[in-house]
């Protein structure tokens, strides 16, 4: 079972739930009067943005793209790949960039130049988790779950070699898992 392969949890299905709703309550409130388009970097935002949207009041629309730069391994590449490009314009449009972790910076500082040059009326980033400690290029958030430590989490769509996203909460994977010590 995953659940072996889990040190301990971090965050549980409850403590998720609150942080969201909170961030949620966040999001409608700055854009009341506005219709935010929500953008989805997957795979791992699928389950934070899928709980974020139901949360969310005003009227929104929502896209997908698909970048990764991590491979198999625990580390980024620094390498990022667009696997998949958004469906629609967003032009004049009001972005918000859900994503479920922001480590190195290196995804998200490339994806939110790329996006900027769409010329989109405002952007904004949300992530759900945020590792301080190893950021390597400067992103600026808007709405941060939680910052954590230097640790291996999966789980809640957060995968290692694309497992354990359907953990329901977000746990630190054992280290034997991934070769380290442990
Ligand atoms: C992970 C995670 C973020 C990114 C963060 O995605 O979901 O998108 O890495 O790391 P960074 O700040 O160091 O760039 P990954 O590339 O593993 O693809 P995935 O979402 O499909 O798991
Ligand atoms: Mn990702
Ligand atoms: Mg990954």
């Amino acid at each position: 079972m995953l659940e072996q392969d889990i040190e301990r949890v971090l965050f549980s299905e409850e403590e998720l739930d609150k942080r969201v709703s909170e961030i949620a309550a966040e999001i409608n409130r700055d854009y009341a009067g506005k219709e935010p388009m929500l953008i989805s970097v997957l795979r791992g935002s699928f389950v934070f943005m899928a709980d974020l949207t139901r949360k969310i009041e005003v009227p929104c629309t929502i896209d997908f793209m698909s970048v990764s730069s991590y491979g198999k391994g625990t580390t980024s590449t620094g390498q990022v790949q667009i696997t998949k490009d958004l469906s629609d314009d967003i032009e004049g449009k009001d972005i918000i960039v859900v994503e479920d972790i922001l480590d190195s910076g290196n995804t998200l500082s490339y994806l939110m130049e790329l996006l900027r040059a769409r010329k989109p009326a405002s952007m904004k980033l949300c992530t759900l988790l945020d590792k301080p400690d190893r950021r390597v290029k400067e992103v600026h958030v808007d709405y941060s779950g939680f910052a954590i430590p230097d640790e291996f989490v999966v789980g809640y769509g957060l995968d290692y070699a694309e497992k354990y996203r359907n953990l329901p909460y977000i746990g630190i994977l054992k280290p034997r898992v991934y070769g380290g010590e442990g």
